[in-house]
């Protein structure tokens, strides 16, 4: 199989192209800079330079590639939300996929599927309510980001694409992610839960986050949205406790750490995402026939150490 990845040289771009390079398939990557690319990737794979706002990919892109994995968008995690940043979250995605429509809509042989990433930031903060992939976007900043970026994705349908949605949770990788920053203060004798510790997080290890993105492009029956998240997601002092265990290092059971008055400060708007409880089931997930690697949260944490 031909496949284009885009964002290849982020985190989960990287693990993608590597995971398709293993396979046997032959990869574009794309990205801001080719020296990036060569930098992250090494020379296994064609780099072609495309920045997604600026317009539609070089059609050696697009044009005669099997499947389209993007991932290309302005990390969320990195720095304060400011408005500049916000915008960037936004035009980086949904103006970055309406320019990669645009450019299969130019090829003159078309890929057969697009897999679409996609965040569960779409579904917003729900408390403690079990979510599927058919519950309801968030009126927020996040889930209306999530709602655009998808429909853009969504009219390669009219060109005979196959569409799949990858909604992905948070994704534990070693080298990088929310897993370094969560388990640092744990290695450093500090970790404790946040707050009352009830909050849900839907975790997914870096290997079933490539496993269902391989299986999207894979399976042609997948089509639509997606919840890539482990099926059986934690509470924030389930989290905390376990990831200490494995570690081999105490959890400070201070009742209420004062981290949901300090993050706003530090993170702008991007707290209310680190401190949203999401329980996310990966129903469309499963149903289609994948088979989680890590199901459960400490063999993944064991696996991580
Ligand atoms: N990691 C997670 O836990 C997580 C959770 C939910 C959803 N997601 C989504 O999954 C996708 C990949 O996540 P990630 O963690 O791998 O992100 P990442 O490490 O921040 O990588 C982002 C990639 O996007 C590229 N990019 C950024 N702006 C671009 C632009 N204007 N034009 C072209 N490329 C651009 C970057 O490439 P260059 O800088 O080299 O151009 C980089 O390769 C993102 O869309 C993210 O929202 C991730």
């Amino acid at each position: 199989m031909k496949v284009t990845v885009t964002g290849a040289t982020g985190f989960i771009g990287g693990h993608v192209v590597r995971a398709l390079l293993e396979r046997g398939d032959e990869v574009i990557a794309t990205g801001r800079s080719a020296a990036r690319i060569a930098k992250v990737l090494g020379a296994g794979v064609q780099a072609v330079e495309w920045d997604a706002v600026q317009g539609p990919p070089p059609a050696e892109a697009v044009d005669g590639v099997d499947g389209i994995v993007n991932l290309a968008g302005e990390n969320v995690a990195k720095g304060r939300w400011s408005r500049k940043k916000k915008n960037r979250i936004r035009d980086s995605r949904i103006i970055g996929t309406r320019h990669l429509v645009q450019g299969i809509a130019a090829a003159e042989h078309k890929p057969k599927v697009l897999v679409q990433g996609s965040a569960i930031g779409f579904y917003g903060d729900r408390q403690h309510q079990a979510i599927h992939e058919t519950s309801p976007p968030a009126n927020d900043f996040l889930g209306q980001v999530c709602v655009d970026w998808e429909a853009e994705a969504a009219k390669a349908r009219a060109l005979d694409v196959r569409v799949a949605m990858a909604r992905t949770g948070i994704v534990l990788g070693k080298e990088d992610g929310a897993y370094p920053r969560l388990s640092r203060p744990f290695r450093m004798f500090l970790g404790a839960p946040i707050g009352a510790g009830r909050r849900w997080m839907s975790w997914i290890h870096i290997d079933d986050e490539v496993g269902i993105l391989l299986h999207l492009l894979d399976t042609d029956a997948c089509d639509g949205a997606y919840n890539l998240t482990a099926p059986n997601p934690s509470p924030n002092a389930e989290f905390s406790y376990t990831l200490a265990s494995v570690l081999k290092r105490p959890c400070i059971a201070i009742a209420g750490l004062p981290l949901p008055f300090v993050l706003p400060l530090a993170l702008g708007e991007f707290a209310k995402v680190l401190l949203a409880s999401q329980r996310i089931l990966p129903q469309r997930t499963v149903a289609s026939g994948y088979e989680f690697k890590y199901p459960e949260l400490r063999p993944a944490l064991e696996n991580l150490r």
